[in-house]
């Protein structure tokens, strides 16, 4: 419950807080998945370094949003569905780190990046 002006202050903060790190959320999505399906389009089956910002990016801000940002209540995302999530954007950031120097990797490699990237975009529209 919002007692005093501190404390709503507090909660227009956090869920700024939210909104920036869900705004960072999306656009690490958009880049691990844009330049994953540019590389694949571009017949060389490599890894980019818009890949692997990308895959930080939804590791750093995704624990970040995981935090209990709105309010600790009912609201707050089921902690299995995060840790599934954690489990696959894990899988994707060493999947793109490990071989990001190799001049081509094998296709069905790459596709599974995409594919995970796809999963964990469903599961954070879906799992409800
Ligand atoms: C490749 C990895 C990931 C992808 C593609 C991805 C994708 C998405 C997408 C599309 C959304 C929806 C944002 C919206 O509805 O506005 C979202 C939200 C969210 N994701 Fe991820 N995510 C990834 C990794 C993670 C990880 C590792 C975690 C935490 C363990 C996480 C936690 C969350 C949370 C808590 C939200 C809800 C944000 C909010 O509305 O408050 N995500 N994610």
């Amino acid at each position: 419950m919002l007692s005093s002006t501190s404390d709503v202050e507090r909660g227009f903060g956090v869920e700024a807080l939210r909104l920036i790190l869900r705004y960072a959320h999306l656009i690490g999505f958009a880049l691990l998945l844009g330049a994953a399906v540019m590389q694949y389009l571009s017949g060389k089956v490599r890894i980019n370094p818009a890949m692997v910002w990308g895959a930080v990016i939804q590791v750093v801000t995704g624990v970040a949003l995981s935090a209990p940002l709105r309010g600790g209540g009912d609201d707050e995302p089921s902690p299995v569905k995060l840790g599934v999530k954690l489990l696959v954007a894990v899988l994707i950031f060493i999947m793109v780190f490990v071989p990001r120097k190799r001049d081509v990797v094998n296709s069905g490699h790459f596709l599974a990046i995409i594919g995970m990237t796809l999963l964990n975009a469903a599961i954070a529209t879906f799992w409800r």
